[in-house]
């Protein structure tokens, strides 16, 4: 029973004008279970022909049959899994995954296959076993003689059944015992059942076939049969996964598993690819802690402003370049305004330039007269001491507290409460100290001290001009009403509008807005950081593509799909993505931990969002930037790639 035929079949190499014919109008038809032998000169066709039949290569015109289908006429996939099913292929030079050991290698075809992983390591254990290779199965290639290599790559082609054998100069790398015993082994195959397609230029070991076909430059120039003993036994083959969702997850399994292979196997290509991962995502998740930081650092200041408060200057606006000279606020705006209903309380603000005198020291400081709210308004805390109090305020006390600044400048370290300083001749008490991180604004080396307004403006100043008002708005009224409402009655008061209001919501929310964009800014960077990392990834991908072609082709001859090269160079991108995208994580939090320990006020804040986003788009990362070399792989033409060195 014919199992090949083979019909005028030709295949050239180069273009349509210039062909360099390998094969010239071939016709040829192989019996079920018949050992042939094919011979011939170097460069006469021999390995074309055979990588036909194997369906490694199509032919240029022509027909080639398997059990009466028409090759040309089947996709790859089909054809992939002829080479997987029906085919065993026997290399001269073995053709055996180097990071894999004997034994990975016997099962990998079965994992093309979809065998389970019990059935698979029983079956390759035993064929391994048969060929003296039991005790060797856990060694790599590279620790085995050439001959036991061409023992595990029979145990290879075994391993789905092998139905048809095709041996391309098996024995041509070893020396002349081995190959006998090569030889020896092809024999059984083929008494066992098996079709045995032998390519070789020894005559001596194409005695062995039944039957010699030599070819001559592409042409059949003789075909003899010595002898007739065909064994066409039916083998039991392995039962096979039809799941497809079953099928599909163990072979993303396995992807998985042989790409944590090759990533341990090639630690510095590995470390390489991952760099690029790992600096984007460090630069990513720092940048953004560090926005996050001072994000949180500026709202807190933000927040020191006070809430539901209104600002009163007088002017026209920020800017006014006679700001300094409009004095239209009096104290009575003031008071009219404390008995609006809406309103918590008032304080006028005036302010002073002027020398302090303490004993032997003096220092220029810019003196604050305000209401008992006013520092609690402003959300301002005290180092040490006390506010003064309503009744104070309105008794024109000759209190002061004064800023960090100003404790510093004239006490050094001493506690200064309870002393006595001057300010325009004007002895005052200081009765408590502000902390320094918590005043509005950027730090000043200016002195600030601050006393009562009706003190200030009686026995200071002597003048009742006020730089500005703040206003306390009820918190259960909307800031924006209130001050639209504040605006009508001062203007009301004053016959025209000759002053401006500030919102404290206002000033928020552009502070708000401001950090938005800022932190916007600060991703974009980071996210051009993560595109450079992908497109790392993807060259390091791309050259590991073209280094590992042979690779790809034995594993397609062997029975790979494309979608199982895809899924394999894919998986690996993803990992190494991932891993790199861990490590980043890991690196950041380290630097957060260090720089958080160096600097007292601002820190970095990791957030978990942040750090899932950065797990996430590593591995988009990797899958984006790792498909197009990986889909490279796969389209390769097996006979190209394993051609390739
Ligand atoms: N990819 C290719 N491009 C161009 N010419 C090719 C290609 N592959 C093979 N050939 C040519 O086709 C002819 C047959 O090559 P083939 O490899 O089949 O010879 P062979 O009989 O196997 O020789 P050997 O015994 O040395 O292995 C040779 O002349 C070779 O130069
Ligand atoms: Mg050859």
């Amino acid at each position: 029973m014919k199992i090949i035929e083979i019909n005028n079949l030709s295949r050239y190499y180069g273009s349509q004008s210039d062909k360099v014919y390998a094969l010239k109008n071939i016709t040829l038809a192989i019996d079920r279970g018949d050992f042939v032998a094919i011979i011939g000169q170097s460069g006469s066709g021999k390995s074309t022909l055979l990588n036909i039949l194997g369906c490694l290569d199509l032919p240029s015109s022509g027909s080639y049959k398997i059990n009466d289908v028409e090759i040309a006429n089947t996709s790859a996939d089909k054809r992939a899994e002829l080479r997987c099913k029906t085919f065993g292929f026997i290399f001269q030079r073995y053709n055996l995954l180097s990071d894999l050991s004997a034994l990975e290698n016997v099962v990998l075809p079965s994992i093309y296959y979809g065998l389970d992983a019990k059935t698979r390591e029983e079956k390759s254990q035993k064929l391994l076993s048969d060929l003296n290779m039991g005790d060797r199965a856990l060694h790599k290639p590279n620790e085995l003689s050439g001959g036991q290599q061409q023992r595990v790559s029979i145990a290879r082609a075994l391993m789905n059944g092998g139905d048809i054998i095709l041996a391309d100069e098996p024995t041509g790398a070893l020396d002349s015992k081995s190959g006998e015993k090569v030889m020896e082994i092809i024999k059984d195959l083929h008494k066992s059942g098996r079709t045995v397609i032998l390519v070789t230029h020894d005559q001596k070991i194409a005695s062995h076939a039944n039957r010699i076909i030599e070819i001559k430059d592409g042409n059949i120039v003789s075909d003899t049969r010595n002898a007739a003993n065909i064994y066409a036994h039916d083998k039991a083959k392995p039962s096979e996964i039809k799941n497809s969702f079953n099928y599909f997850a163990r072979q993303f399994a396995e992807s998985f598993k042989s790409s944590v292979k090759a990533v341990t196997a090639h630690k510095m290509r590995s470390f390489l690819t991952m760099l690029s991962i790992i600096i984007g995502i460090t630069s990513v998740v720092c940048v953004i802690a560090l926005g996050e930081g001072s994000k949180e650092n500026i709202m807190d200041r933000i927040k020191s402003i006070g809430t539901n408060t209104v600002y009163i200057f007088p002017g026209a606006g920020f800017g006014d370049k006679d700001a300094s000279k409009i004095k239209t606020l009096k104290p009575s705006d003031a008071d009219i305004l404390s008995r609006l209903s809406y309103v918590d309380n008032v304080s006028p603000i005036v302010t002073h330039e002027g020398l302090i005198i303490y004993k032997n020291k003096t220092a220029q400081a810019s003196l604050q007269g305000v209401s008992a709210e006013f520092l609690e308004l402003n959300g301002q805390k005290l180092e040490s001491g006390r506010r003064f109090n309503v009744s104070e305020v309105k008794s024109a006390a000759a209190l002061a507290i004064v800023d960090a600044n100003t404790k510093k400048t004239l006490f050094g370290k001493r506690d200064p409460i309870g002393e006595i300083i001057i300010f325009n001749r004007q002895p005052l008490k200081i009765i408590g100290v502000m902390s320094k991180e918590d005043e509005f604004g950027p730090p000043t080396s200016n002195l600030e001290i601050y006393i009562p307004y009706v003190t200030a403006m009686y026995k200071v100043i002597g003048s009742q001009d006020i730089a500005g008002i703040t206003v306390k708005i009820s918190d259960a009224i909307n800031s924006h009403l209130a001050e639209e409402n504040l605006i009508k009655v001062l203007t009301a008061v004053h016959g025209k509008k000759d002053f401006f209001t500030l919102n404290s919501d206002s000033v928020q929310k552009i502070m708000e807005d401001m950090m938005n964009s800022l932190t916007l800014l600060i991703s974009s960077i980071a996210f051009i950081s993560l595109v450079v990392g992908g497109v790392g990834v993807m060259n390091i991908m791309l050259v590991s593509v073209t280094e590992r072609t042979r690779e790809i082709g034995v594993r397609m001859a062997i029975g790979a799909k494309r979608k199982n090269i895809l899924l394999q160079f894919l998986s690996e991108a993803v990992l190494l993505s991932l891993i790199g995208g861990f490590i980043g994580v890991m690196l950041s939090l380290a630097l957060a931990l260090v720089f958080n320990s160096l600097t007292a006020d601002f820190k970095m804040i990791l957030s978990t969002n942040a750090i899932l986003a950065a797990l996430f788009f590593s591995s988009a990362t990797g899958i984006l930037f790792g498909y197009a070399p990986a889909r490279n792989a796969a389209n390769l033409n097996p006979i190209d790639a394993l051609a390739r060195d």
